[in-house]
C-alpha cells in the first residue's frame, strides 16, 4: 500500500451501520484527544526562543495563551458531522454557526466560512486547536439533490439510468472537491458517519484513509433469537470496504459473559486491530450534557472509560 503524505490530513471514519454504538461519542472524545496531543506546553523561561524560532507571523498563529500558560500548536483536528441529527456540536456545548457541512457539499459555502472553532476557553474548556464542521437537517436535503443530479447528468450523458458505481463516483468527487484544502490545511480529519449503508456515506468510506468501528454487544437483537456472535459481528462490520484501523468494543461490561464472548471473538477474527474496549460508563453517558469530552469531564487517567479513549489516541496518534 502507498505510504500516506505525512503533509496531509489522516482522515479517519468513524463507522458502523448500527444505530447507537457510541460512533459519535468516539468521534468526539478522538478528536479532542488528538487535538491535545498536537499541542506543547511552553515554560515561560522558554518563551522568547520558541517566539524567535518560528517568527512572528508563525508565532501568532501557533502560540495559544491560557491562563498562565503558553501553548505551542503543532497541528489541528476537524471534525466532520456526517449525521444530520446534528449531534457533534452539542456534544461539545458550542453552538452550530450559520452555514452546514451540507451547505459546504452544494458549494453554498466555502469551507472555511462553514468551520467553526470548538474552543471553549471562556468555560475552562481550551481547545485551540479542534475545529468543527457542523451538521444540520439541511444535510439530508442537499445529500437528496446531490443524488438526483448525479442520476440526471448520467441519463443527460449516457441516456441511461446512472448505477451505484457512477453515483459513488460522483459523490466521491464532491467530497474532494469541497473538502480538498481541509485535508491540506489538518493534520487529522475524523467523519462522524450517519447509522446508514448509502451512496453517500460508501463515498464517505471511499474518501477517507481508514475506518474506525465501534462495536457493540447486542442483547437486544440476540434475546429470544438463535443468532450467534458471528451474525453481531458480520452486521455491524458489512460494507466497510476500506481499511479498518481499528474495531472497538463499547459498552463494556466486564462480568457480562456475552461482552467477554464478543471480544474474544473479535480477537479471533480481526487480531492486533481490535483495541482494548470502552467500559459503559456514567461520565461517558452524561458528559454530553455538560458539552463536554471524556477528558473534560474526569480528567484523570483514573477513570477506566477516560483511560480506555485516551489509549485510542494514543493508538491512532502513535500508528
Ligand atoms: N461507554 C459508554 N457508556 C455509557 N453510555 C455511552 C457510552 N458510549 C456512548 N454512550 C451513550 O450512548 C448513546 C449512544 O451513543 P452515540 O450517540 O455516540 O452512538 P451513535 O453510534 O453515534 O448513534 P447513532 O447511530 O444514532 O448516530 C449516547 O447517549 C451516549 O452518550
Ligand atoms: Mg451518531
Amino acid at each position: 500500500m502507498a505510504e500516506r503524505d505525512k503533509d496531509l490530513a489522516e482522515v479517519l471514519a468513524i463507522v458502523n451501520r448500527k444505530g447507537g454504538v457510541a460512533k459519535t461519542t468516539t468521534a468526539i472524545n478522538l478528536a479532542h484527544g488528538l487535538s491535545r496531543k498536537l499541542l506543547r506546553r511552553v515554560e515561560a523561561s522558554q518563551l522568547e526562543q520558541v517566539k524567535e524560532s518560528m517568527g512572528e507571523a508563525a508565532g501568532a498563529e501557533r502560540l495559544f495563551q491560557y491562563e498562565d500558560y503558553y501553548y505551542y500548536i503543532t497541528g489541528h483536528v476537524l471534525l466532520v458531522d456526517f449525521d444530520a441529527q446534528g449531534h457533534c456540536v452539542r456534544g461539545l456545548g458550542i453552538d452550530a454557526g450559520q452555514a452546514d457541512v451540507g451547505d459546504v457539499l452544494s458549494a453554498h459555502q466555502h469551507i472555511s466560512q462553514a468551520v467553526i472553532s470548538a474552543d471553549r476557553s471562556a468555560d475552562g474548556y481550551p481547545r485551540p486547536n479542534l475545529w468543527v464542521l457542523p451538521s444540520s437537517d439541511n444535510l439530508e436535503r442537499v445529500k437528496e439533490i446531490l443524488r438526483r443530479h448525479s442520476y440526471g447528468r448520467n441519463i443527460a450523458q449516457y441516456g441511461l439510468l446512472a448505477g451505484d458505481s457512477e453515483i459513488n463516483r460522483e459523490l466521491l468527487e464532491v467530497l474532494q472537491d469541497s473538502l480538498g484544502l481541509a485535508v491540506e490545511r489538518f493534520s487529522y480529519i475524523i467523519l462522524d458517519c450517519p447509522p446508514a449503508l448509502d451512496a453517500f456515506t460508501q463515498a464517505v468510506y471511499q474518501f477517507s484513509d481508514a475506518a474506525i468501528v465501534p462495536v457493540k454487544a447486542d442483547y437486544f437483537s440476540m434475546a429470544g433469537t438463535d443468532l450467534h456472535l458471528a451474525n453481531i459481528q458480520e452486521a455491524q462490520l458489512r460494507g466497510i470496504d476500506i481499511r479498518i484501523h481499528t474495531i472497538i468494543p463499547t459498552f463494556f461490561v466486564q462480568r457480562q459473559r456475552l461482552d467477554q464472548q464478543m471480544f474474544e471473538a473479535l480477537k479471533t477474527t480481526y487480531g492486533d486491530r481490535v483495541s482494548e474496549p470502552i467500559p459503559r460508563s456514567q461520565a461517558v453517558a452524561e458528559a454530553p450534557a455538560y458539552g463536554k469530552t471524556i477528558f473534560e469531564m474526569d480528567p484523570t487517567n483514573q477513570n477506566p472509560a477516560t483511560a480506555a479513549y485516551q489509549a485510542l489516541v494514543d493508538r491512532v496518534f502513535y500508528g
